[in-house]
């Protein structure tokens, strides 16, 4: 039998932990054993003093013990592509990528999370179209890829339950942004759920969980260490999350945007990373073609419509409709302007990301529930050109004082200068 306390003092004090008392806090954990404060305690540790390369692959095997696995691919008869991303602001890429890839013939059948922190959630995000069923059972996922072709659903309570319970514990203790503790918590997922080969969208930059390439390297390598222990074909995008990805930052609004995406009037910076994501993925699959024919093929179902067909059957497989003038919309829009002529240098994510926390689009305590109508939509990013008084971006709220307070914040995210700048791209690097 483990102490936890015990533990949590010997991690604290900077021990490497046997994988057996490792493996066994983490089931007591999922089995109710082991409370939340001792495990904030032990994520806190962990936090400050890091797991070792040995303690990083048993904390990933025991989250995926902690529950039932699936070999979605032995049940399809085919190779299975999945995606993750680590966690970023305007981050809608798995609405418009799973369309995509469905419509080129990929099975994508994929297990997605909700907002932590600053960073929005697909589910949070595909919650806000009216009718959508987010939990399946494990029957109806599988059946669901093999009849629709797409199926994008929360962690049932089967599949790593481990992660399920840290994953909302970390978002309120301030424990998510540690390279061992993402790299389980993401690997368990996509290892259970059985994917043969993955792509990971690692952000990089003040929005993202890691600030600076190098760290981001750690983490893409670590990632692929797990992946390829487990056989798993994995590679890495390095993508920007210096200023928030696409336009739209907001629930139902990122919705909006993913759509226009697959029907090809999505912002470019989304657009350019979409496409980059199918192409790696398609290449990836079982169709046996390389990533430039994927990415003709991923262009081709955007401009053809079957990627909008895909987006419709599987909206409404899961229960909801694909009617746009049903989304939530919010009652003040309020547009803000730039107070000054010259070119944006930067546009803060955390500063949007936090903007978007208050107007009520993401959550502060595990409870908080999300307002899916609210967010921000730009007209102006970094390297573009404003006149003083131009619109820079139009901010959703639920009342006139969250309007005023996120017009105050938005504008702070902004940096306007008066000489051109150097955009950087949103690929940064590939590892892998
Ligand atoms: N995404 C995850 O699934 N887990 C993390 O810990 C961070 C981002």
């Amino acid at each position: 039998m483990i102490r936890p306390a015990e533990l949590i003092q010997r991690k604290r004090d900077g021990e490497e932990l046997r994988a057996d008392e490792l493996t066994e806090l983490i089931l007591g954990y999922a089995r109710g054993d082991v409370p939340d404060y001792q495990m904030a305690a032990f994520c806190m540790a962990v936090f400050f003093r890091g797991l070792s390369e040995r303690e990083t692959s048993t904390l990933t095997e025991a989250m995926v013990a902690s529950g039932e696995t699936i070999d979605l691919g032995g049940l399809l008869g085919r190779k299975v592509v999945d995606k993750h991303s680590t966690g970023g602001v305007g981050d809608k890429t798995s609405l418009a990528v799973g369309p995509i890839v469905a419509a080129c013939g990929v099975p994508f059948g994929k297990m997605s999370g909700r907002g932590l922190g600053h960073t929005g959630g697909t589910l949070d995000k595909l919650e806000s179209i009216p009718g959508f069923r987010t939990e399946l059972s494990l029957d109806e996922f599988v059946a669901q890829v093999r009849d629709v072709g797409l199926a994008i659903v929360g962690q049932t309570a089967d599949l790593v339950p481990a992660d399920k319970l840290l994953y909302g514990l970390r978002d309120v203790t301030a424990t998510v942004d540690q390279i061992s503790l993402i790299s389980a918590s993401i690997m368990s997922k996509k290892l259970a759920a059985g994917a043969q080969a993955i792509v990971l969208d690692v952000k990089v930059g003040n929005g993202a969980f890691m600030k600076t390439v190098e760290d981001a390297r750690r983490l893409a390598e670590t990632m692929i260490a797990i992946g390829n222990h487990e056989g798993r074909e994995v590679t890495c995008l390095l993508t920007d999350m210096d200023q928030p990805l696409g336009a739209a930052v907001g629930n139902a609004l990122e919705v909006r945007e993913a759509r226009d995406t697959i029907r090809g009037h999505g912002p470019a910076d989304f657009t350019e990373l979409v496409l980059t994501a199918c192409a790696r993925l398609l290449a990836y699959s079982d169709l046996g073609i390389d990533e430039v024919e994927g990415r003709r093929r991923a262009e081709a179902a955007v401009a053809d419509g079957s990627a909008d067909g895909a987006w419709q059957r599987w909206i409404e497989a899961q229960g909801g409709t694909h009617d746009e003038d049903a989304l939530p919309a919010a009652p003040v829009v309020r547009t803000l302007a730039s107070p000054e002529d010259g070119f944006v240098s930067s546009l803060s994510a955390i500063t949007v990301g936090n903007a978007a926390v208050h107007l009520g689009a993401g959550r502060r305590t595990k409870e908080d529930q999300i307002d899916h109508a609210v967010g921000i939509v730009f007209h102006a990013k970094r390297g573009d050109q404003v006149e003083q008084g131009q619109p820079l971006a139009d901010v959703h709220a639920a009342t006139e004082a969250a309007a005023d307070f996120a017009v105050r914040e938005v504008l702070s995210a902004y940096t306007v200068q008066n000489v051109p700048v150097r955009t950087r791209p949103v690929l940064l690097e590939v590892v892998g």
